[in-house]
């Protein structure tokens, strides 16, 4: 070891016993000053490299300027030591470096069409409503105009809580539950789980979403009906979709309706997308039935109103030309990844 390097170490072993020993700002600084000041031993030294002989002149400054270095990271290390230490207990370090950062989620691609679809009957005016997904089997059929032997009552195509208990097979209960409560005009929409006891493929699984929207005053009419599906069409799958009304068959709808939409994959020519027909089904709809009305407490005529249900995934596989519902339900990132900053 030469005698620049015996130093070196010297000065290096005292200057960290130093820092190590300063138990507050003002005898921290007073070492800054006595190590790096301009009189400091290492000051000195640093001053006398250029008259060192010139084989020697590199390796010791680079020496001493790591030193240097090193006292001064010594110096700044201790003194955040000391302002955490003297901090009141609870405080946030500000001096920390942030958190790294944090993985964002999405929404899941059905909450942003059951959104989407929300935002879209809402500018119509229609209010959001809420109904339970465990249901009596009162507002579930009985109160719907289903006929106490009518097969979906069937435990093999509902499940059963008890025998008045069960789990929703439709948002249509939540129509009776408003009108109970409120008198037209009202416009309402009410997304929600609904629950099938029946077996899953690739177009069914036992919980799937649907929107119901209904519509109640002294003449509304199918036309109105028409109308309000249309808007929603253009808005949603885009303007210049044509539609039609099928005729189809619900207890609690009179006359009753499936809707179809154009397929927009052949432009109605047929496809498979569309099973060569060139429509799309996409919601099921009527005029409300009387007796719906009288369940609610409404005077049998002295409303009418329009009444539909449309499958939340049933539209988002449309939209995203997913081709299996079960794909919804799996949680496979991969898939739901796919859906990221779609809303
Ligand atoms: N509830 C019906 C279903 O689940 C859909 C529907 C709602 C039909 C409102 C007509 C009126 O199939």
């Amino acid at each position: 070891m030469s005698v620049m390097d015996e130093q070196i170490a010297r000065l290096r072993a005292a200057a960290e016993a130093r820092i190590g020993a300063a138990a507050d700002g003002a005898t921290l600084e007073a070492a800054r000053v006595a190590l790096l000041g301009r009189r400091s031993e290492l000051t000195q030294l640093l001053r006398g490299v250029k008259d060192l002989p010139e084989a020697e002149r590199r390796v010791a400054g680079d020496a001493l300027n790591r030193l240097k270095t090193d006292l001064a990271a010594g110096l700044a290390e201790r003194e955040r030591g000391l302002a955490l230490a003297a901090r009141p207990a609870g405080a946030v370090d500000l001096t920390l470096p942030g958190a790294p950062p944090v993985p964002l989620g999405s929404l899941h691609p059905l909450l942003v069409v059951l959104e989407e679809i929300c935002d879209i009957f809402h500018s119509m005016g229609f209010t959001r409503e809420e109904g339970p997904d465990v249901e009596l089997d009162y507002y579930n059929f009985t109160a719907l105009n289903f006929p106490d032997d009518h097969p979906a009552r069937d435990s093999q195509d509902t499940f059963y809580v008890s025998d008045a208990v069960c789990l929703r097979t439709q948002t249509s209960p939540a129509q009776v539950r408003v009108m109970e409560r409120r008198t037209p005009p009202l416009s309402c929409i009410v997304p929600g789980r609904v629950y099938r006891n029946e077996a899953t493929d690739a177009s069914h699984a036992s919980e799937f979403f649907q929107i119901e929207g209904f519509s109640v005053d002294r003449d509304v009419s199918l036309a109105d009906l028409r109308a309000t599906v249309q808007q929603f069409v253009d808005v949603f799958f885009g303007a210049g979709r044509k539609i039609r009304f099928r005729p189809h068959y619900f207890p609690f709808t009179e006359p009753s309706v499936e809707v179809d939409m154009a397929c927009a994959s052949c432009g109605g020519s047929g496809c498979a997308v569309c099973g060569r027909t060139g429509w799309l089904e996409i919601m099921g709809a009527g005029m409300i039935h009387p007796n719906v009305f009288a369940a609610a407490g409404y005077a049998p005529d002295a409303y009418t109103g329009y009444a539909f249900g449309l499958g939340i995934d049933r539209i988002a596989m449309l939209r995203w030309g997913v081709d299996d519902i079960r794909l919804f339900y799996e949680n496979d990132l991969r898939f739901l990844h796919q859906f990221r900053g779609a809303w």
